[in-house]
This record gives C-alpha cells, sequence and structure tokens, in this order.
C-alpha cells in the first residue's frame, strides 16, 4: 500500500499563491535554536516533514518544542541534555548534520548517526570535518555513527575547497561560541546562510560576511533566545514560478524576494516568458506564445540554482528547440529525466547533462519521484501532460514542499492523493 498524487493534466491555472519560509534555512535554524539559554521562536515555517523530523530530534535532547500554529514555533532549549543522537529520525533528512555543529559549540561532545536526505549521487561531509578538525576537535567515524569532541574549541582560519552550504553553516554553528575568531573563507554566499547568521547575532552572536565568500565569527560566551521570521523559500518560488510558465497561466507569486531567483527569472525572461516582477512579488502574465529553448548550468548562489534545474526540466520539453541542462553541483541529479522520457520527453543523458529537445507533447503515466526535486519536476510535467500522471514515492515531496496540494488546487489544478496497491 503506497500513497500517491494523482494529477489531471492540461488545466491552466490562475490566481495567486503565498511562497511559505525557506526549507533550507528553517532546516538549519531549528538546530542552530539548541545553542540558546532561553526560547527561541520562529515564525514563518513550512509544515513539511524535514521540520517534523527535527522537532523530534529537539525532543530526543529534551528540547521543549510547541507548535503554536503549523507555521510559528517556540524552542525552549533551558533544560537540554546531550544525548547520543542514534535516532532514525536523524537520516530521514540530510539538515540533522547541523546538530554536529551546534552540540559541538555547546557541549564540546557530540555523537550522531550519518544523516540522510536525497541521494543526488555522492554528498561527502569532508569539509564540515576539516572545519571542526581545525577548531581543534577529533572525529571518529563507528558503526554508522561521527563522534566529534573538543576541551577546547578555538577559533581558525578555514578555507574551503568548495563553497558548501552545509558547511558553511556547521562551521558558523561550531565557532560562535568557540573561543576567539574563526574565518571562513570561500564561503557559501547562499541566502539562507545570512538568515542563519541573522538570526544567531540576534541570540548575540557575533558574525559578519555573511553573503559574501569571507565570514568573521568572534565567539561569545553564550546566546540568548529570540525572535526571527524566516526567509521566503526562493526554490518553491521558483517552482512556481516554473509550473506557471509551463502551464501558460496568469499566476501571481506573493511573499518572494525577487533578488534570489533572478538567476531563473532571466532565463524564463530569454525564454519568451511574460513577467512583471515587483518588490516581494511577481506576476506570470498568460502567453500562448512558444517559449524558446535556452541552456542552464547550475552554479552556486547567485548562478542557476541546482534544486531548480529538475523542475525546470519539464518546462524545457515544451520550448522550441534544443536545450542543455549541466549541473556542475551534483553531476548525477537526472534521475528525473527517466520519468520525464516515461511521459514522452526527448531527452539525451550525456555525463552530467541533459540535452532536451522540444516541443514534445508530454503524457500522464506511473512515475516516481526519487528525490524531493525530481518530485517537483514531475509535479510540473503532471501538470501539463494529457492525461493522469500517477507520481509514487510523495513522500519525498513532502519533506520540502509545503501544502503544495492545497496551493495548486487553490489556483485550479486538478490532483488528489490516493492509497494504492
Ligand atoms: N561537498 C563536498 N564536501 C563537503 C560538502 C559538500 O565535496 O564536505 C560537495 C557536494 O558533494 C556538492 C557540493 O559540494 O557537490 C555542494 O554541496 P553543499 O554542501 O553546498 O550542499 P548541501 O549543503 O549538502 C544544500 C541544500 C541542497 C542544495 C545544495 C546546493 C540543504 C539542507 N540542502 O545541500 O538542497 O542542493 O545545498 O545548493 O540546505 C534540496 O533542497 O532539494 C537540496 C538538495
Amino acid at each position: 500500500m503506497e500513497e500517491v498524487i494523482k494529477i489531471e493534466g492540461g488545466r491552466s491555472l490562475s490566481g495567486s499563491v503565498v511562497i511559505s519560509g525557506a526549507k533550507n534555512a528553517t532546516v538549519a535554524l531549528i538546530p542552530a535554536a539548541v545553542l540558546a539559554q532561553g526560547p527561541v521562536t520562529i515564525t514563518g515555517v513550512p509544515d513539511i516533514a524535514d521540520v517534523d523530523s527535527l522537532s523530534r530530534i529537539l525532543e530526543l535532547l529534551n528540547v521543549k518544542v510547541f507548535r503554536k500554529a503549523p507555521d510559528h514555533i517556540i524552542m525552549d532549549p533551558s533544560e537540554m541534555r546531550n544525548i547520543d543522537l542514534e535516532d532514525d529520525a536523524v537520516t530521514k533528512l540530510r539538515a540533522s548534520y547541523y546538530f554536529m555543529g551546534a552540540l559541538l559549540g555547546k557541549y564540546g561532545y557530540v555523537r550522531i548517526k550519518m544523516s540522510g536526505g536525497c541521494y543526488l549521487g555522492p554528498r561527502p561531509i569532508d569539509l564540515h570535518i576539516k572545519g571542526f578538525e581545525a577548531m581543534g576537535a577529533t572525529v571518529d567515524y563507528d558503526r554508522g555513527c561521527y563522534t566529534i569532541k573538543s576541551d577546547h574549541l578555538h577559533g581558525a582560519r578555514i578555507f574551503l575547497d568548495i563553497s558548501s552550504v552545509g558547511a558553511t553553516i556547521n562551521i558558523m554553528l561550531a565557532a560562535v561560541l568557540a573561543d576567539g575568531r574563526t574565518t571562513i573563507e570561500n564561503a557559501a554566499k547562499e541566502p539562507e546562510i545570512i538568515d542563519i547568521a541573522t538570526m544567531l547575532n540576534k541570540m548575540g552572536a557575533n558574525i559578519r560576511g555573511a553573503g559574501t565568500n569571507v565570514i568573521t565569527i568572534d565567539g561569545v560566551r553564550e546566546l540568548s533566545g529570540c525572535f526571527h521570521e524566516i526567509i521566503p523559500d526562493r526554490i518553491e518560488a521558483g517552482t512556481f514560478l516554473i509550473m506557471a510558465a509551463a502551464s501558460a497561466s496568469e499566476m501571481k507569486i506573493l511573499n518572494v524576494i525577487p533578488k534570489h531567483i533572478e538567476s531563473l527569472t532571466s532565463k524564463l525572461l530569454e525564454m519568451g516568458a511574460d513577467l512583471e516582477i515587483g518588490i516581494d512579488s511577481i506576476l506570470v502574465r498568460r502567453s500562448k506564445k512558444l517559449l524558446k529553448a535556452v541552456d542552464i548550468t547550475t552554479k552556486p548562489y547567485p548562478g542557476f540554482a541546482t534544486d531548480l534545474q529538475q523542475p525546470f526540466t519539464p518546462l524545457l520539453t515544451q520550448a522550441e528547440g534544443i536545450s542543455v541542462v549541466t549541473d556542475t553541483i551534483y553531476k548525477e541529479r537526472f534521475k528525473h529525466c527517466i520519468e520525464l522520457q516515461r511521459m514522452g520527453a526527448n531527452i539525451e543523458l550525456p555525463t552530467g547533462s541533459a540535452m532536451i529537445k522540444g516541443p514534445t507533447k508530454l503524457y500522464g503515466d506511473k512515475v516516481t519521484a526519487t528525490d524531493l526535486r525530481c518530485g517537483a519536476a514531475l509535479i510540473v510535467a503532471g501538470l501539463i501532460a494529457d492525461g493522469t500522471t500517477e507520481i509514487h514515492g510523495v513522500h519525498h515531496i513532502d519533506r520540502g514542499y509545503d501544502r503544495i496540494d492545497d496551493k495548486l488546487r487553490a489556483l485550479g489544478a486538478s490532483l488528489h492523493r490516493e492509497i494504492v496497491e
């Protein structure tokens, strides 16, 4: 027995959609809360399974979690205790590794299972480990668990070989209470990193340079509780923009920071989409014009986001000409293309890229979401396909998209969930 999403394709959408708080900020802000002495309140929390898994981990640590509303969490770590994190909740998502930096910073000791999350090809964490070691920690790995400890965690100058989002955040979390100054060079510049630094600074941390490639953290003695509102999810906003463009719909995207997805909107404009970009909204105007093929290459921010590469592919099947998609972050992030081929897409898959010939008609079929953004790609495809698309593996989608069914139905899409054998 399995839950699937069934979509009746071919409907044009209309109306507005409000974007939720950013998943990839939320999943770091929640572990960051354990660094405080008092309650941390976060609003704009997306209602996604990753938040449930992180809340479960907080409860194991005896952090009191109050969910006043689905998007409003209060976390009180004043009576927390540091226990070994070997629960299955840790393996349900990637971001559980942020407890490494946070618990190491607070207690000088953490034992935690290897985290899980989407398989996008190899996802090593060597840069996180190198950062902790440079700060004076020892790191051991046995029976699927990391043990990281330090009697005296101190500041260090750390150069990241790759601008890793996860390593940048994890090192920041370890450094805020460490002794002295930590400098992260070649740091990632994603907006989510600024959001984490902003919340940590509200808690009393001393972080400068977040959003640039050099971040400086001067350790402080303790951190207090705070109130923080999460930035909008640029990947969710981008996914809805793509859905609107693919289905020739009129859609207004609200609660978005357009600058965060300029690499996407510039490509949509190049393809011929009709967009009106406001201060915190983007309007996609209905257009019957055939879109033009474009090439995309994923890059760290502000380049084209790898997380939007997958949802963008079904849109390219509707564009005239040959488009080449290259993923420089995750060379194997192309499983969605196999599912799209099943639906009629004309895609060739040389190593590390996809070559899409369009326009082609897509037909509903049984397809499987093998990871979160593959699921988003299949929803985009299902919305424009002829007939019914049955999407399996929906738990991947529920890990990262807040009430996506409700939001789509409100825009006029025809979809529902069903339990199938
Ligand atoms: N990398 C290493 N060593 C490391 C860390 C990373 O070689 O120690 C490599 C990775 O294998 C990858 C590249 O560096 O090739 C970038 O990885 P990064 O660390 O930046 O990715 P991440 O922190 O694991 C976050 C998002 C991903 C998003 C990537 C890239 C979270 C929880 N996840 O992952 O989001 O794709 O950054 O922007 O923030 C998603 O939301 O669907 C998702 C997968």
